[in-house]
């Protein structure tokens, strides 16, 4: 974006541009979200003192949006000459729009008023980022003619916040919603009532606000390091009503809509600890101090309805949304099974188990929802036992879920934890802030497709949309949120915006990296791994071969094979690098001599099986492929702190079976392997493994003793010669009472097989 003090400067300018620089004017049209169709035209139109603001009442909220966007952001006035108009035009969707940049006049065009809201977006990201902030000081900007011709691809266009676990502001959650608004998002789903702490105010029922708000003390460090410490520190607070109020006038002004979240029947011990009478046993808990799934539920009792209907009254009263969010998820069947009112209400209402009893309990509550003209959102759970009449469903454990209920005529909103949790890692850097576990780097956000490849067209339209995750556990400040949803937030909106067709990363990369300033102007704590090293090991006639790439243009990789750090000095890369021995190779991102982002390393360890044929009789799951069977014998191990990044493989609840043929007979002195154990995400590592040294027996087996550690290491120690490795690998099975994830199959991650 170019601006400039007179018009003798813009005439040289334009004149570079347009002689020197097309490229340059060209780039400088870069939108996130997007857009379903764009076009670069000749000229440009001046935004200066001049330009004037044309609409009706029809576009009150959008015209008046970037009327004060471009006054305090400009400290430009608004006058008569140069023109932007705002021109209903019903042919459009609701949401889409037309944005037309014309050499004399900007025309929006739009049937509703979201729909110019959502022109006026674009047109903001055409404005150069110091209207953000107020600070841009000239005297005009040139703004290069363009037709744009958009709408989104998914009416639901969403964004959680858990504010359960930890609580932020109204100042930040406001600073949300407008993040959201600026992305062309449209639901921001708050996560209010958790384990750990009531978050809303119920004037009815003050112990929500005395008691369940609070907890005595908080986990320190994760919940996978043994044994748990706690800060001795009380936490906790709530948003009154007034609060809650104003926050959805403020979202409704960004055609944002609110929907409110109430876990039932889990998710509810905070609840319990201030009403005892609301769980099976009536007994005093306390609220939750550390992280997981809990076993005090609601009891469904004539009184914990009414209790839950009285609750739902208030919320009602503060929340218009269509939608309200009711939980449903993990939610421990324990309590229920061993209390007797439980037990006959499974008889009386003819019942086959607890899971029907929880579609009872969640059919309930959306009657009494439906009678009040509202529709009831719940986690995939919700289908267990029968899915509620009129339910939406959020699928988030896998996909599953989804084609289950949109197979059933039932809207289903896109929230898998492979895709959507943005509370996950999202770089394999050892110096991430902790995070709950997993790996969502920003590609893997935007490779996301919501419509599952199992539904046929007709089942897709039951897809409403999808949503980004924050669960808040290890996320104590609004800073720390913001690293964890920019930029993968940016993503998500292009995944839910943007037409599949016109998606392609590389040239989201080039946008984000242009967003930054924005972002910047925004005060957001964004993250930034767009100069970090991606690496790839070939293995092909060629022989091994070790490739880096960067995501962004114009920048040079330069590297080392002797474990020194990378200057500005060394080698250049433009080709990939042969690997003949076991090599330590760092390698960093220049722009000319500036280092940027951090450096990468990677050891390879040229041991006996690189390379080699080998076969698992299972595949791993969709969401840990790593780098499939070929992975585990690429000569690079897994990251030293988590699962799920390109080495570590994931299979849930199967008994794997792996051979190695390692070409001819070669002598083997050790078989070295690690599993993973992260209980809290439900991964064990197997109690015990069998190996051979032919392609088909069993000569041993080696118990794994049940300790805790997080990357365990095993080491079969041999001396044969042999060509093949046989190692069998039984799931841990079942995980037991008392563990998060109890009942569940167990998941086993394993890392490189090396062989000495
Ligand atoms: C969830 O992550 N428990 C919905
Ligand atoms: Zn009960």
């Amino acid at each position: 974006m170019h601006y400039k003090k007179t018009l003798l400067i813009l005439v040289f300018i334009s004149f570079l541009f347009n002689c020197k620089n097309e490229e340059k004017i060209s780039s400088e049209v870069l939108i996130i979200p997007q857009p379903s169709e764009q076009t670069i035209n000749k000229g440009s139109f001046i935004l200066n003192d001049s330009t004037g603001i044309q609409y009706d009442d029809a576009f009150k909220i959008s015209a008046e949006f970037l009327k004060t966007y471009i006054e305090e952001g400009g400290n430009l006035r608004f006058q008569e000459n140069n023109t932007i108009s705002f021109i209903k035009d019903d042919s459009l969707t609701n949401e889409g729009y037309i944005l037309e940049v014309l050499p004399k006049n900007i025309k929006i065009k739009a049937k509703t008023d979201q729909g110019a809201f959502y022109a006026a977006q674009s047109l903001r990201q055409l404005l150069p980022p110091e209207f953000e902030n107020g600070s841009f000081q000239d005297e005009e900007v040139i703004i290069p003619c363009t037709t744009i011709k958009d709408e989104p691809e998914f009416t639901y266009r969403g964004m959680h916040l858990d504010v359960g676990r930890h609580m932020f502001s109204v100042d930040f959650i406001k600073k949300y919603i407008d993040a959201l608004a600026m992305l062309k998002m449209n639901t921001f789903h708050w996560h209010l009532t958790e384990d750990q702490g009531w978050r809303i105010e119920i004037k009815k029922y003050p112990k929500l606000q005395e008691i369940a708000a609070f907890r005595n003390e908080t986990l320190v460090g994760h919940y996978s390091d043994q044994p748990h410490k706690f800060d001795g520190k009380t936490y906790g607070g709530f948003y009154t009503q007034e609060e809650v109020k104003d926050v959805v006038a403020y979202a409704k002004r960004r055609f944002v809509t609110v929907i409110p979240e109430i876990e039932l029947p889990g998710h509810a011990q905070a609840a319990i600890a201030a009403y005892p009478e609301l769980g099976c046993t009536g007994e005093q808990v306390e609220v939750v101090t550390k992280w997981g799934v809990y076993e005090e539920i609601y009891c469904p009792k004539e009184e914990t309805f009414t209790f839950l209907e009285n609750v739902l009254d208030e919320v009602l009263a503060l929340f218009p949304s269509k939608y309200i969010h009711i939980g449903g998820d993990e939610a421990p069947k324990t309590r229920w099974k061993n209390c007797d009112h439980c037990q006959a209400l499974i008889k009386k209402e003819g019942l086959k188990d607890e899971h029907e009893l929880q579609s009872y309990f969640i059919s309930r509550i959306e009657a009494y929802l439906n009678s009040k003209g509202r529709q009831i959102i719940g986690w995939d759970e919700i289908l267990e036992g029968g899915l509620a009449p009129n339910a939406t469903v959020m699928s988030w454990r896998g996909i599953n879920g989804a084609i289950e209920a949109a197979k059933q005529h039932h809207n289903v909103i896109m929230t898998p934890t492979s895709h959507c949790y943005f509370d996950y890692y999202q770089s394999e850097n050892e110096d991430e802030p902790i995070a709950i576990g997993g790996f969502l780097p920003l590609e893997k956000v935007y490779s996301f497709n919501p419509i599952p490849d199992e539904l046929n067209e007709e089942e897709s339209k039951y897809v409403l949309g999808a949503q980004g995750n924050i669960w808040t556990e290890y996320i104590k400040t609004s800073e720390h949120i913001e690293y964890m949803a920019f930029p993968r937030i940016l993503a998500m909106s292009e995944v839910v915006w943007s037409k599949q067709e016109n998606k392609n990363y590389a040239d989201f990369v080039k946008r984000v990296e242009n967003f930054h300033e924005r972002l910047d102007a925004l005060n957001i704590n964004y993250a930034n791994h767009l100069y970090e090293i991606e690496g790839d090991l070939l293995s092909d006639n060629n022989g091994l071969r070790y490739q880096l790439q960067t995501l962004t243009d114009r920048k040079t990789i330069r590297f080392t094979l002797d474990g020194s750090e990378p200057t500005v000095n060394s080698e250049a890369y433009t080709k990939p690098i042969p690997i003949t021995e076991s090599v330590s190779i760092k390698a960093s991102v220049f722009n000319s001599d500036k280092k940027l982002g951090t450096t990468f390393s990677q050891d390879i360890n040229l041991h006996k099986a690189v390379g080699k044929k080998i076969t698992i009789n299972k595949e791993p799951h969709k969401s840990y492929p790593g780098s499939g069977a070929e992975g585990l014998v690429n000569g690079i191990s897994g990251s030293d702190s988590r699962y799920g990044d390109k080495e570590w493989l994931g299979f849930w609840g199967e008994d794997i079976e792996i051979i190695i043929d390692l070409g001819e007979e070669t002598d083997i002195t050790s078989v070295k392997t690690r599993f993973h154990n992260g209980q809290g995400q439900w991964i064990y590592a197997p109690k015990a493994i069998e190996f051979g040294f032919d392609a088909h027996g069993v000569d041993s087996k080696a118990k794994i003793p049940e300790v805790f550690d997080k990357m365990l290491p095993v080491i079969i120690k041999a001396d044969v010669s042999s060509r093949y490795i046989y190692l069998k690998i039984p799931n841990y099975g079942i995980i037991p009472e008392g563990k998060q994830g109890a009942g569940n199959k167990a998941w086993t991650f394993i890392d490189e097989i090396i062989v000495n």
